[in-house]
């Protein structure tokens, strides 16, 4: 390519650029649909099923709505914490088919007739959950922000063990992989605690399961 065949190119960028900037920032006018994509004021919408501890929801959403939207801002089940909903906290774990899942990070449509389990569906106050009790017992949380994600996550952890599922510091990928402190904070590394009460959670975990930590 010569000089001026470059400079062309870069004169045509700007001109496209600018002419894409005019046209983002042009006022919009609501009887004139844009060239391409759903008419103003439409969005493209779908039905879905979803069970969410088990009970059958029939839902109607706008498709970008994400799982945790779903939960939180349609079925109000804000158990479920919404941090950096960006899949870099954890805090919005849930089970989906039995295995642990960041909600933020998919979309309520991709989980048609899934079965899925929030905080809310693991235990009560009256009746909680044996990993619920034991956080308290440990005082596995400070604000408890993070702590409907981590005892979701914790759930998944430990069912990813016994089915002999192997992460990152298993020794033996060929063996099961034991259940031990290791195992557990990295398993649990996806679930950030700004509070710090990493230590805590660990031993709250690892007495369900009569780990020594
Ligand atoms: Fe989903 Fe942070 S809110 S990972
Ligand atoms: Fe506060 Fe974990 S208990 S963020």
């Amino acid at each position: 390519m010569d000089k001026s065949e470059l400079s062309l190119s870069r004169r045509d960028l700007l001109i496209a650029g600018a002419a894409s900037a005019a046209w983002a920032s042009a006022p919009t006018d609501a009887a004139t649909p844009p060239a391409s994509g759903p008419p103003l004021g439409t969005v493209p919408a779908s039905r879905i099923s979803l069970e969410v501890n088990g009970t059958a929801h029939a839902l109607e959403l706008d498709n970008r709505t994400t799982l945790l939207d779903a939960l939180r801002e349609h079925l109000h089940l804000t158990g479920t914490k919404k941090g950096c909903d960006h899949g870099q906290c954890g805090a919005c774990t849930v089970l989906v088919n039995g295995e642990r899942i960041n909600a933020c990070l998919t979309l309520a449509v991709m989980n048609e007739g899934a079965k899925v389990t929030t905080i809310e569906g693991l235990g009560t106050p009256a009746r909680m959950h044996p990993l619920q009790a034991a956080f308290v017992k440990h005082d596995g949380y400070q604000c408890g922000y993070c702590t409907p994600g981590q005892i979701c996550s914790a759930v998944g952890a430990l069912d990813e063990i016994r089915r002999g599922v192997p992460s990152h510091v298993t020794a033996d990928l060929n063996a099961k992989p034991m259940l031990s402190a290791e195992e557990l904070r990295e398993r649990m590394s996806g679930n950030l605690c700004r509070c710090g009460a990493y230590s805590n959670i660990v031993d709250a975990i690892s007495e369900t399961e009569g780990v020594r930590t």
